[in-house]
């Protein structure tokens, strides 16, 4: 069984998400695993300790300052214990707590005790995750090393639409899953080694940004100008760049593919929005990749009313979007910078301009407009093009043209460093 013997502590703070938790636990069980769960106060509240006692076979932890409990299994014995420490759900409040070390319960506690991988599956209403103080705690986890299960988009508890429900229990397990047993599990002879984490100094990861998919720019409120990129190759790129121990957060456009688990992922529509979020997220940035197809144009009036098909012919006006890459590359002090090219001729030639106009340390370039690669589809090759060199990456699956591409990055970015 796939979790055999590993030892889960799943700490559950308060809100209506809990419930999902009590599924988490059977799942968590059924793939082997030894799970001890933790509950706040609130978190009780919503859920009985008993329902998780039977479930997991071990009684519930919730008191910091309890000598039963402690005598039982106290709490630094108890992080000692975990090999992951699963937070679900994970409310605004304990992020916050966790955040800024404020340790007042047993599970904040736990936080800054344990030393194993840590993951947070959030819960909350959308305008709190939404809230720059729950964003900005959110970098900071980031910066612990914390990874993030991203909440999903649909209906609330409160009967609100919004991004901010706990990602489903199946999709916590999977991530958890995804925690190699042994360090080099990676295939990697150490997790010092990983060619994403700062070189002698253990655990101290990269921080890439990755924008992928397609931008949609509004003509009205029921149509938009968008292309064909589907986030396939940006999102193996952040599932690449993850496993090479970088921290990784991904910028998407509205796409079809299941964001990765565990990155820092911010869902955009325009190209103006997705310019907004990379730079508010540049800040110790060691790496930017823009594989998205952000448009070029935006239609110049989004009117708030559907245009009527009266006309034979209707003519667009667009303005030009900013353009991200070259912005991030023109900082005084910009990341190591990678680009993209979609090119249907001439890919050198156009692949090799932009690497120079745009002032970028890389570019990967691919055909598009032909029956294999590029836009949608699962396989891709590249010529990748940096000043002094070039290397070609043959067709293959995108999840490993994105590894070969990853390694190629962190190479160039430590020749420059
Ligand atoms: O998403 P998939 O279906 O898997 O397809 C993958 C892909 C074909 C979209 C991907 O491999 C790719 O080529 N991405 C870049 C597509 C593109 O917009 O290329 P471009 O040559 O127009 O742009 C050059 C570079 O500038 C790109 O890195 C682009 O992200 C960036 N750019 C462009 C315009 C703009 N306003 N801002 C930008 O940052």
């Amino acid at each position: 069984m796939p979790f055999s013997n590993r030892k889960i502590l799943l700490g559950v703070t308060g809100g209506i998400a809990v419930y999902k938790a009590l599924e988490l636990t059977r799942l968590l069980k059924k793939q082997g695993a030894d799970v001890r769960v933790v509950m706040t106060k609130s978190a009780t509240a919503f859920v009985q300790p008993l329902s998780f006692q039977a479930l997991s076979g071990h009684s519930v932890h919730f008191e910091l300052l309890d000598t039963e409990a402690e005598n039982a299994m106290g709490h630094i014995e108890l992080a000692r214990w975990a090999d992951v420490f699963v937070m679900a759900p994970a409310t605004a409040n304990t992020l916050a707590k966790i955040a800024h070390g404020l340790a007042d319960d047993l599970v904040s506690t736990l936080y800054l005790a344990a030393t194993c991988p840590i993951y947070v599956a959030p819960a909350m209403n959308h305008a709190m995750w939404k809230h720059p103080a729950t964003q900005a705690n959110l970098k900071i986890l980031q910066t612990h090393g914390v990874n993030l299960i991203a909440p999903e988009s649909g209906e609330q508890a409160c009967g609100e639409i919004g991004v901010g429900r706990m990602a489903e229990p199946e999709t916590i397990c999977r991530g958890v899953l995804q925690t190699p047993a042994h360090e080099d599990d990676f295939g990697y002879t150490g997790r010092c080694n990983l060619p994403l984490q700062k070189s002698g100094v253990c655990k101290t990861p990269l921080r890439i940004i990755i924008t992928a998919g397609a931008t949609r720019e509004p003509l009205d409120p029921v149509r938009y100008l968008t292309n064909r990129s589907s986030g396939k190759m940006g999102y193996a790129l952040a599932v690449a760049a993850q496993k090479s121990g970088a921290n990784v957060t991904l910028i998407s456009g509205v796409t079809h593919t299941a964001p990765p688990l565990n990155c820092h992922f911010i869902q955009v529509e325009t190209a103006e929005q997705m310019h907004t979020a990379v730079f508010e997220n540049l800040e110790n940035c060691d790496i930017f990749i823009g594989a998205a197809a952000v448009a070029d144009y935006r239609p110049i009036v989004c009117g708030d009313e559907k245009i009527k098909k009266n006309a034979e012919q209707i003519t667009l006006t667009l303005q030009k979007n900013p353009d991200i890459l070259a912005n991030v590359a023109a900082l005084d002090s910009p990341p190591f910078t990678v680009g993209f090219a979609a090119e249907t001729h001439e890919l050198e030639r156009y692949a090799r301009e932009k690497l120079t106009r745009k002032k970028l340390n890389m570019i990967a370039a691919n055909w598009v407009g032909r029956d294999e690669g590029g836009f949608e589809r699962d396989e891709n090759a590249l010529e990748v093009f940096w000043r002094d060199g070039q290397q070609s990456l043959a067709m293959t699956e995108k999840s490993e043209l994105a590894r070969q591409l990853i390694t190629l990055i962190s190479e160039r970015y430590y020749a420059k460093n």
